[in-house]
């Protein structure tokens, strides 16, 4: 019983860990995102040179990234549209329609990494759906 209690005070003190800053969690997770296209944007539109395993590696990024904001509940709770942040109000209006456009990000991002593109025109026709997909979630959830 002792032991019970003490798991679960140790429980919810992670899950409020967890909860804490979710803005900042998830800014941080763009960000990271931010960094890695840094990499691959250029290679794609052809301005640096094509470099099988540091796209590769960066997709493996990538896909770690997208993995760590798989929890949508926890870093886009409810209410979480106010104070430091440019998350539209449109995301808590149809909930399930931003987790689809999140999992749907991921899942071009994975596509990416089974390509595991070896060449310039393999790494374009597998990197579209993924700029695509950060594209089109800020056009409908991120305020200017
Ligand atoms: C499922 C929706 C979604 C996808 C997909 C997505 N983003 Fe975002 N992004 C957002 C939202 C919403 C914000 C605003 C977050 C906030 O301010 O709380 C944001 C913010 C950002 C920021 C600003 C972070 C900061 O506060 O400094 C960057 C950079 C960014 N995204 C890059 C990307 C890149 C690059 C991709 C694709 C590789 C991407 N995002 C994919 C929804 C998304």
């Amino acid at each position: 019983m002792k032991l019970f209690a003490l798991a679960a005070a140790a429980l919810s003190i992670t899950v409020a860990g967890a909860a804490a800053d979710p803005l900042e969690q998830r800014q941080a997770n763009m960000k990271e995102r931010g960094q890695i296209m840094r990499i691959l944007g250029p290679i794609a539109q052809g301005r640096a040179d094509f470099d099988a395993a540091a796209v590769n590696e960066a997709l493996a990024k990538l896909e770690t990234n997208a993995e760590a904001a798989a929890d949508v509940d926890a870093l886009w709770p409810q209410g979480s549209d106010t104070g430091d942040t440019k998350a539209a109000s449109a995301i808590w209006d149809d909930f399930d329609a931003y987790k689809a456009e999140n999992e749907k990000y991921a899942q071009a991002v994975a596509a990416a990494v089974a390509a595991a593109p070896q060449d310039l025109a393999a790494f374009q026709a597998a990197f579209g759906p993924v700029g695509g997909s950060c594209g089109s979630c800020h056009e409908k959830y991120r305020n200017e």
